[in-house]
């Protein structure tokens, strides 16, 4: 059943927040945990391309932009469906009456475009095997913090996220929903020079998203008018995303995502986290920082 036809129904279930179990290290729902073997043995096909990030990084955003290209522009087109259905979320099971990610995965013709937020040692290995293209986009781990704090908030089967200090301890400590930030941006960056990666910062595509999605366009192979980019850019900004009911996430039952606790679509900024973190959070995140990312080639930027 499309979930947008969910919303005007009554869930028959009663909406609980997920219990946590762990796939080899890596915090997941126990649904998913439940599922592995299933995700694992996932096939996926040489024309699949999967856009992978960490939870809160962009995800939703970097969706709409590659299917504004795939459908050249064609904004009709992109609201055939909510982006819940347009690209399904591998990992993901929702409830046990409701198809999971791998069902719709399954069920939609190539070529497909798929989501993920799975650490990339627990990306299915037939992804590797058949070459596919990926697109990863990375958030500064600052305002992605904040951004998974109120996320939590809202998303009424998301883990309980306490305190706005426990969150922080959570989070610096990698025990939250698909694990440590600090791997997952590592790990992926080390992959990108084996696969067929692009690797995107959020922040860069706020600052110049004709650039970033040039990229886009050119990892893709594809070459698009300057009107038809430009209407992109227009319709995939901010403002514009979070007032479209196929993108901005309200066609998910309220009794699941809560937007009057904190909106889906909540800032869609770089820097926010000085405006949550205190001096001393600020301090002890930079300390552990410094320690995750010693001996990496890989920076970010906290602000623009
Ligand atoms: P904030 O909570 O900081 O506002 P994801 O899609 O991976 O769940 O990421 C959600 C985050 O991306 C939210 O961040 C959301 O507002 C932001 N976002 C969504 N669409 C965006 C856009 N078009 N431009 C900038 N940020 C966007």
């Amino acid at each position: 059943m499309p979930l947008e036809k969910m919303k005007e129904l009554k869930l028959d279930w009663d909406v609980k927040r997920f219990e946590v179990g762990e796939v080899r290290g890596i915090p997941l729902t126990k649904e998913i945990c439940d599922k592995w073997h299933k995700i694992w043995a996932f096939q996926a096909k040489p024309d699949d391309l999967l856009i992978a990030t960490y939870a809160k990084a962009g995800t939703t955003w970097t969706q709409e932009i590659v299917d504004m290209i795939q459908c050249d522009g064609d904004i009709e087109k992109c609201k055939r469906a909510s982006t819940y259905e347009r690209q399904p979320f591998i990992e993901w099971v929702l409830h046990k009456t409701l198809p999971t990610g791998l069902d719709k995965a399954e069920a939609m013709p190539s070529p497909r475009t798929l989501k993920t937020h799975l650490p990339v040692q627990l990306v299915p290995p037939s992804f590797w095997e058949q070459n596919c293209k990926v697109i990863y986009v990375a958030r500064n781990a600052k305002d992605n913090l904040v951004s998974y704090y109120h996320f939590h908030r809202m998303n009424q089967v998301m883990p309980e996220p306490g305190t706005w200090e426990e969150f922080f301890q959570k989070y610096i400590d990698g025990k939250v929903l698909w694990g440590s930030w600090y791997d997952h941006v590592k790990g992926w960056w080390e992959a990108k020079n084996k696969y067929r990666i692009l690797y995107l910062f959020y922040e860069d595509i706020k600052e110049n998203p004709r650039c970033e999605i040039q990229k886009i366009l050119h990892f893709l192979e594809k070459d698009l008018e300057k009107e038809v980019l430009d209407k992109i850019i227009h319709y995939t900004q901010f403002e514009v995303m979070k007032d479209n009911p196929m993108a901005n996430y309200t066609f998910m039952p309220q009794e699941i995502l809560n937007h009057s606790i904190s909106p889906f679509m909540r800032k869609g900024t770089v820097g926010d986290w000085k405006n949550h973190f205190t001096v001393a959070q600020n301090e002890k995140f930079d300390a552990e920082y410094k320690k995750n990312m010693a001996g990496t080639s890989l920076t970010f930027r906290m602000e623009l």
